[in-house]
């Protein structure tokens, strides 16, 4: 067995706070437990995991919070909270104490700022005490926004079971592609970017008397706008009610936003968190964190769960195949453990599992994206291993290169994340990086989504909505300058603007679908090319975002195959299409994501014909393509003389990805669906195309002399992939 780099070590420049006293408390606490494994195991365990009573390890600083008096107590407490009932658990809650005060400042002012300990019950606990006092009297609601879907989700589905009706009654939720609402109502949570799509039909949010903007330290691009637009609606809708909620100390900020509204702060409970930092930088954090839970599953006593901070899916389906192997090969020797995923596209019913207790005598391992930092609270943990890391939107203005990037988090972050362990007692939190990164490589706080993303899909919404001067919108923090053009210029590009910058007829068609700019132009354009039944297939098997092919470690020869069933040699786009039409277990599809690909195409279907396209089909893969690639043609890649692809405008080198089924072929050019950024920047759904197409599709953006070899000839050392592709 390999031998593990983790070793955490103390920061010397630190305070110690409580003393080294705490570290040999700690070594022989962790040295009894190992005891209990009997002295051959604990030996083998030793040698197969490098412990973390090694002598480098040391206690290093417990976050200095109040409360940690009260220790035991609360212990105490928290055992006898999961006896409770659903209502002595609301009654439990932090806000609790608060409910009539909050009730009072409500009525009194218009716009109040919510602070509050993550937990405290804001998300769950406001929305209702309102409710109950009378504010959804004369048939309005109370809306809540999220940024992201899970937690709308499985919000609404918490509040639902205290509320005791069934979910999408008088408590649901609305999320892009599914609407679990009904006309009774009253509690309705949304993401962020589902309610600025309410304003297309309701611009003055006239069926509400009250909106919480959720989570609004998260600082998302959707919620950014929406700070906007709220305070502008306040003006004029004397009895709305608004409510900004947010976890960390940006209040004040918000506050003078708000025009100076006052603050609520709902104080907290927090108990201490001993920090651990690893000695040198890991090379394969992964790796490291699924040691970390090992060593904590072995060495700490029950009960306690584990939280693993992840950056998606990807990671978070390894580290769970890990874990599940290492501890089946540990066998009955150690108490069960039971890993947990979290993330965005999670379905819904593996989602409650995260919520259920942990059963006696095992372990929850939650495996969670930065949705667990904040959004989502989880009872029960006591260990939180954070690598450090998480997957963030990034937009390059000057190549106009849009992508999604692993990137370090910032000191706020990191600090919500070891919070994590001290919700109900004392807890740990393992930083898979050196305490000098955290010091000097962190950056404060994490830069607002608005000033590192593509405005293109904001920007026609506010259009929509009739906000022609986007430089003088209220914005909390406004993006730059440089991505505002870009936006219109995209825009224009595809014809949602004319060149006066106002919303076209297209746009307004455009506008329509909750997709972005590009997808839902491809959509417009099938109606040209007469394959709208094939495009909104498409656009549905792209939109989920979510792993379509299911690639078991034990049978990979047999999944690929399967997969290599479906190629078209027209590219990915056809393939995913070719997917959906065929799908079937046998073929190593996954049914989740079919499921959700048919009801998110059922929607697509539906607004097809708001915007009045007849759904007509085409066997004429030509003709799909056309209609891609006039949604797409920013994302055309062509191959150049040295075998690299570069995007035709800017010449910025993208790769094939592995997955794709043209990774071999090599047409000269293709378009693509985005760019993800790995080991390098690949391709994800790519097709093939011609680059006469593109003066037929984006007359406004391409010169016909960026398009002078339209040979389309492959790449010469391609030639003699003939007899491959006759085997296929
Ligand atoms: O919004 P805030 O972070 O202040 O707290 P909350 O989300 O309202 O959570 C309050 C309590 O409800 C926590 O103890 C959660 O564990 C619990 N909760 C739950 O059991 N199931 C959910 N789906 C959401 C919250
Ligand atoms: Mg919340």
């Amino acid at each position: 067995s390999k031998t593990v780099p983790t070793e955490y070590i103390e920061d010397d420049e630190e305070d110690h706070g409580p003393g080294g006293d705490g570290a040999k408390w700690e070594k022989e606490q962790l040295m009894a437990s190992m005891l209990h494994l009997g002295a051959k195991d604990a030996k083998k365990h030793e040698q197969e995991f490098e412990l973390l009573l090694d002598e480098q390890i040391d206690f290093i600083q417990a976050l200095q919070m109040p409360g940690s008096n009260e220790k035991a107590e609360e212990q105490q407490s928290e055992a006898e909270r999961r006896k409770m009932s659903i209502q002595e658990v609301r009654k439990s809650l932090p806000v609790y104490a608060f409910r009539d005060a909050f009730i009072e400042a409500v009525k009194e002012h218009q716009v109040l700022i919510i602070e509050g300990e993550t937990g405290s019950g804001k998300t769950t606990q406001l929305p209702q005490y309102l409710y109950e006092a009378g504010f959804c009297e004369g048939g309005k609601r109370i809306g809540c926004t999220q940024p992201r879907r899970v937690a709308a989700m499985s919000v609404a589905a918490r509040v639902a079971d205290e509320v005791g009706c069934k979910l999408g009654q008088q408590v649901g939720y609305s999320i892009r592609f599914e609407d679990c609402t009904s006309e009774k109502t009253v509690l309705k949570y949304m993401t962020d970017g589902m309610l600025l799509r309410e304003f297309l039909n309701e611009p003055d949010l006239a069926s509400y008397s009250v909106m919480m903007i959720d989570e609004a330290h998260e600082r998302t691009l959707h919620t950014d706008i929406l700070f906007g637009l709220v305070k502008d609606i306040a003006r004029f809708r004397k009895d709305l009610k608004l409510l900004i909620s947010s976890a960390t100390l940006d209040a004040e900020k918000f506050s003078s936003f708000f025009d100076d509204a006052p603050i609520f702060r709902i104080p907290g409970r927090r108990f201490p968190v001993d920090i651990y930092y690893t000695q040198a930088p890991e090379a394969d954090y992964l790796d490291a964190a699924i040691v970390t839970v090992m060593q904590i599953h072995l060495t700490q006593p029950l009960p306690g769960d584990i939280l693993v901070f992840l950056t998606g899916q990807e990671e978070i389906e390894t580290v769970q195949e890990a874990l599940m192997e290492r501890s089946k090969a540990l066998g009955s020797k150690i108490k069960e453990l039971i890993p947990l995923p979290v993330y965005a596209n999670l379905p819904s019913d593996l989602q409650a599992k995260i919520f259920e207790p942990t059963p006696k005598d095992a372990r929850k391992v939650v495996l969670a994206t930065n949705i667990a930092e904040t959004s989502v609270t989880i009872d029960g943990i006591s260990y939180v291993i954070d690598p450090g890391f998480s997957k963030q939107n990034s937009f390059d203005a000057r190549s106009g290169v849009e992508h999604l990037h692993v990137v370090t988090i910032s000191k706020a972050a990191a600090n919500q994340r070891a919070g994590r362990a001290g919700r109900t007692g004392p807890g740990k939190c393992f930083r898979l990086y050196t305490a000098w990164a955290y010091k000097h490589e962190l950056e404060e706080q994490p830069i607002p989504e608005i000033q590192r993303t593509n405005l293109g899909n904001v920007v026609l919404m506010l259009k929509s909505l009739g906000i022609h001067d986007l430089v003088h919108f209220d914005f909390l923090d406004p993006p730059p300058q440089e991505t505002l053009v870009i936006a219109l210029e995209q825009l224009y590009a595809l014809g949602a603007l004319n060149h006066r910058g106002e919303l076209t007829k297209l746009g307004r068609r455009m506008a329509e679908f909750p997709c972005d700019p590009c997808m839902s132009k491809m959509i417009i354009a099938s109606e040209k090319y007469e394959c709208s039944e094939e495009i909104v297939t498409i656009a549905a098997m792209l939109s989920c975002n979510a792993a379509v092919f299911y690639r078991p470690k034990a049978q990979v020869i047999l999944a690929d195959t399967a997969r290599k069933g479906f190629w078209s040699k027209a590219g990915d786009h056809i393939t995913l299409m070719n997917v959906y039409n065929k799908w079937c277990v046998e073929n190593y599809v996954q049914h989740r994501t079919m499921k959700r690909a048919r009801d998110v195409r059922d929607q697509l279907v539906g607004l097809l014909e708001r915007v009045e396209i007849e759904p007509k089909s085409s066997k004429d893969t030509v003709k799909i393509c056309k209609a891609i690639t006039a949604g797409y043609f920013y994302n055309v890649s062509k191959l150049d003389n040295t075998g690299h692809y570069k995007t035709v405008k800017h010449k910025h080198t993208t790769h094939p990805h592995p997955n794709s089924c043209l990774f071999e072929e090599m047409p000269r050019w293709v378009v693509y669906y985005e760019l993800v950024f790995t080991s390098k920047e690949f391709m994800r759904e790519m097709s093939e195309i011609e680059s006469s197409w593109l003066l037929e599709v984006a007359p406004h953006y391409y010169k016909g002399r960026e398009l002078e070899d339209s040979t389309n000839k492959k790449m010469p050392k391609q030639r003699g992939k003939t007899a491959k592709e006759l085997e296929r």
